[in-house]
C-alpha cells in the first residue's frame, strides 16, 4: 500500500448553520504543491445551501456527491493544509458516520487522486464513545441455542460426545442431511471441531432419525438419553433445523464449557413462530461479491431464517444481469469521477462497479434452496431507478423538465415513467428473465419513496393522466403498479412491495404482500385494508440504524436508535388486533448498505441484531429472554 498523499479531516459542530456546520481540512502530505484542483467527497449529510460555505466555492452536488474548489489562485504547499467550512446542511449530523465517506481530488491536469478520510469528529459538544451493545447476560438452562427453541425440557450433562453420527440403518437422505449441516458448520466455523461424523465413533452418540407425518415441515423434536439422540422431523427443513440445533449445542458446550453444556436427558420440541423469517440485503449501495452473499445465506440458515430478500437495484446501481439489456450492468453499475454516474457512498477516485451474472444468481439461488432459504429478488421500481434510467435513457420522457423532482435521497427525476410505453416493454423482458432465475412465488417490486410531484413535469404523464382521469403522483403510481402486478400474475408470481405500494389506490390486496417499514402502525393499517404484511419497521429492524445515541456509534439515525435491547424486545405483533393477526406473516431484518463501507462496519451493525430478529421470528414471545440472548449472541458467526 502506498502512503496516502492527501488526507481530509472532517468535523461537525452544532453551531454555525441551521443544522450545524462542517469544517473540512485537507492536508497535503505529498512532496508537491497543489494548485488548480477540485475536491469531491460523498456524504449522507448533504449541502442544500450552496452559498453557505467559507473559504471554498461549492461547485455541484448529485445526491451524496459534493464538489468544491479552493479560493481562486490558492496553492497548497507540501505539509500545509486548507480549511473550509460548510453550513447549509440538510440535517444535523448525529453520528461519526455522518461525514465524508470518501474523497478525491481532481488535479489541474484532470487526473483524479485518492484522498484518505476518517469518520466525522464532533466539536463543540461531547463526543461520547460507544456503549457496550450487550450486557454480560446469563443463561438459566446452559444451552447455546440461537434462536431459542419453542419448548425445551432438558437436563445438562457433565460430559460431551465428541461427535454425533447417524445410527445404523439411517437413510441416505438422513446421512446426506448430516453431511450438509456439517458442511454448513465448517463454512461458518473453519477452525471448529466437527460436530458430526458420518462414521460411527465410540466417543460419540448416534442420531436415530424418524420422519413423522404429524409434524409441520419446519418442525422437529429431539429426545436425549445420554446414549443416543432421537431426531423426529416433519420434512427436510425440520430435519435441517434439528441438526443445526444439535450442532449449536455441541459446539457451544465444546468451546464455552463454563457456560454451556450438552443435554444428557430430556426433549426439545420446536417449530417456528412465523412462516416468513426474512433478512434483506441492499447490494446496490455497496456491492457484495457472490462469496459474501453465499456466506450471509449460510448465516441465515444457522439462525433458521428462511427468506433472503435480495435488494438488487436502486438509484446507485442495477446489479442483476438482464441479457436483453446489457447496459444495465455496464453503465448501470459503474460509478466514477468521469462516468455518467458519479461516485456515491464511499466511492472515490477509481471507478467501481459490480453485478451478478445470471450464472452467479443461479448458484446463489441453488445454495440457498439447499439450506431451505428462499431467495426473493427485488427490483425497486418505479422510484429508486436512477441506475436504470442512466443505462437506458429511452426510459425517460425526453420532454420532461430535468431535475423536476428529487427523491428523499436527493436524486433528480429518478422514477420509471408510467406513461412511457418502453417502460412496460422493458419490465416485461426483465420479469421474463427473472422468473427463469428465481423460483420463488414472490417478486418484490419496491414501490417505496416515489417523491410527491414525480412525473408532474412529464408531458407524456400529463397526457396519460388526462386520458385516464388520474390525478397526482400516487394515483399514477397505483396505475403503474397495477400493471406490474398483472405482469407478475401472468407469470404465476405474487407481488411483494414496500408499504407505499398501497398509496394512491394500491394494487388490490389479493395475493399481495407488503412490508411495513415506515413504522409499526402502517403494518396494522395495511392488514386492516386486507393486505398480508411482513413487519420490517425501521425503528427496530433496520440494521443500518445506530445502536446507541453516542456520537461514536456508527450508523444512521433517521428512524431513531435501534439498540440491540430494543430490537430484541420489539414485538411486531404486539398491537395487532386479534382479528388481524393472521395477516401478519412474519418479520424481517433489513440491511441497508449506505454505511457499510467495510466488513468491519457490516459486522458491527448487523450483529447482534440479526440473531435478535431471528429469535423474534422463531421463538414464542413467552420464551424470549434478553439476558439469555445476550449470553449466547457472542457465539454468532459473522460475515
Ligand atoms: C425503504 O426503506 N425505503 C423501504
Amino acid at each position: 500500500m502506498l502512503p496516502v498523499s492527501y488526507r481530509l479531516e472532517s468535523a461537525w459542530q452544532p453551531e454555525g448553520g441551521p443544522h450545524g456546520r462542517f469544517t473540512f481540512t485537507l492536508f497535503n502530505l505529498s512532496d508537491s504543491p497543489l494548485s488548480g484542483f477540485r475536491l469531491a467527497y460523498t456524504s449522507l449529510t448533504r449541502v442544500v445551501d450552496p452559498a453557505a460555505c467559507d473559504n471554498a466555492t461549492f461547485l455541484r452536488r448529485n445526491a451524496n456527491f459534493h464538489e468544491f474548489a479552493p479560493p481562486e489562485g490558492f496553492a497548497l504547499a507540501p505539509g500545509e493544509n486548507w480549511t473550509f467550512t460548510v453550513g447549509g446542511l440538510n440535517r444535523q449530523a448525529k453520528h461519526c458516520t455522518d461525514g465524508a465517506k470518501s474523497a478525491y481530488l481532481t488535479l489541474s491536469d484532470a487526473r483524479h487522486v485518492p484522498v484518505a478520510v476518517s469518520d466525522l469528529r464532533l466539536e463543540g459538544a461531547t463526543s461520547e464513545p460507544p456503549p457496550a451493545r450487550l450486557p454480560e447476560g446469563h443463561v438459566g438452562l446452559p444451552f447455546a441455542l440461537q434462536p431459542w427453541p419453542a419448548k425445551i425440557d432438558a437436563v445438562a450433562g457433565e460430559g460431551l460426545p465428541a461427535v454425533l453420527f447417524p445410527a445404523a440403518n439411517s437413510s441416505t437422505e438422513d446421512i446426506r442431511a448430516i453431511s450438509d449441516v456439517l458442511a454448513l458448520f465448517h463454512r461458518l466455523f473453519p477452525a471448529g471441531h466437527a460436530p458430526f461424523s458420518l462414521a460411527p465413533s465410540g466417543q460419540g452418540q448416534p442420531i436415530v432419525f424418524a420422519k413423522r407425518g404429524d409434524l409441520g415441515v419446519e418442525a422437529y423434536r429431539l429426545a436425549f438419553s445420554g446414549r443416543e439422540i432421537r431426531l423426529e422431523y416433519g420434512a427436510a427443513a425440520g430435519r435441517q433445523y434439528g441438526l443445526t440445533t444439535l450442532a449449536q449445542l455441541i459446539d457451544g458446550a465444546r468451546n464455552h464449557a463454563t457456560k454451556f453444556r450438552f443435554p444428557a436427558a430430556g426433549t426439545i420440541v420446536d417449530q417456528p413462530r412465523y412462516g416468513w423469517r426474512g433478512c434483506h440485503l441492499d447490494v446496490s449501495r455497496q456491492f457484495y461479491p457472490t462469496a459474501d452473499i453465499m456466506r450471509l445465506i449460510d448465516i441465515l440458515a444457522w439462525f433458521k431464517l428462511n427468506i433472503f430478500h435480495w435488494h438488487l437495484t436502486d438509484d446507485e446501481a442495477w446489479r442483476l444481469e438482464i441479457r436483453a439489456y446489457p447496459t444495465l450492468t455496464t453503465l448501470g453499475v459503474l460509478r466514477g469521477p468521469d462516468e455518467p454516474m458519479l461516485p456515491q457512498l464511499g466511492n472515490g477516485a477509481d471507478p467501481v462497479g459490480g453485478f451478478y451474472s445470471q450464472e452467479e444468481v443461479k448458484a446463489i439461488v441453488a445454495h440457498a434452496a439447499a439450506l431451505h432459504v428462499e431467495v426473493v429478488p427485488e427490483i425497486d421500481i418505479p422510484g429508486h431507478s436512477t441506475a436504470a434510467l442512466v443505462a437506458l435513457p429511452e426510459l425517460a420522457d425526453g420532454q420532461e423538465a430535468p431535475e423536476s423532482y428529487y427523491s428523499v435521497q436527493g436524486y433528480p427525476n429518478n422514477a420509471l415513467n408510467p406513461a412511457v410505453p418502453f417502460t412496460y416493454e422493458f419490465l416485461e423482458k426483465v420479469f421474463d428473465e427473472m422468473v427463469e432465475l428465481f423460483p420463488s412465488q414472490y417478486i418484490h417490486v419496491g414501490g417505496d419513496e416515489v417523491a410527491d410531484g414525480s412525473w408532474m413535469a412529464s408531458p407524456l404523464a400529463r397526457k396519460l393522466m388526462e386520458e385516464e382521469g388520474i390525478s397526482g403522483t400516487f394515483a399514477l403510481q397505483s396505475y403503474f403498479l397495477k400493471k406490474v402486478k398483472q405482469m407478475l400474475t401472468a407469470r404465476g408470481r405474487k407481488l411483494v412491495g414496500w408499504n407505499e405500494v398501497a398509496h394512491g389506490g394500491g394494487v388490490g390486496t389479493d395475493g399481495t404482500l407488503l412490508m411495513a417499514w415506515e413504522n409499526p402502525k402502517v403494518g396494522i393499517e395495511l392488514a386492516r385494508e386486507g393486505y398480508d404484511v411482513v413487519m420490517t419497521p425501521g425503528q427496530a429492524y433496520y440494521l443500518d440504524m445506530a445502536q446507541a445515541e453516542a456520537w461514536q456509534e456508527p450508523g444512521a439515525s433517521w428512524a431513531g436508535t435501534a439498540t440491540p435491547a430494543h430490537t430484541y424486545a420489539y414485538e411486531a405483533e404486539g398491537e395487532f388486533p386479534e382479528e388481524l393477526k393472521s395477516r401478519m406473516k412474519g418479520v424481517q431484518a433489513c440491511i441497508w448498505s449506505e454505511h457499510f463501507l467495510s466488513r468491519g462496519y457490516f459486522n458491527r451493525l448487523v450483529f447482534p441484531r440479526l440473531p435478535a430478529i431471528a429469535e423474534a421470528a422463531w421463538t414464542p414471545k413467552e420464551q424470549k429472554n434478553w439476558l439469555r440472548f445476550a449470553a449466547i449472541a457472542p457465539l454468532s458467526p459473522i460475515l
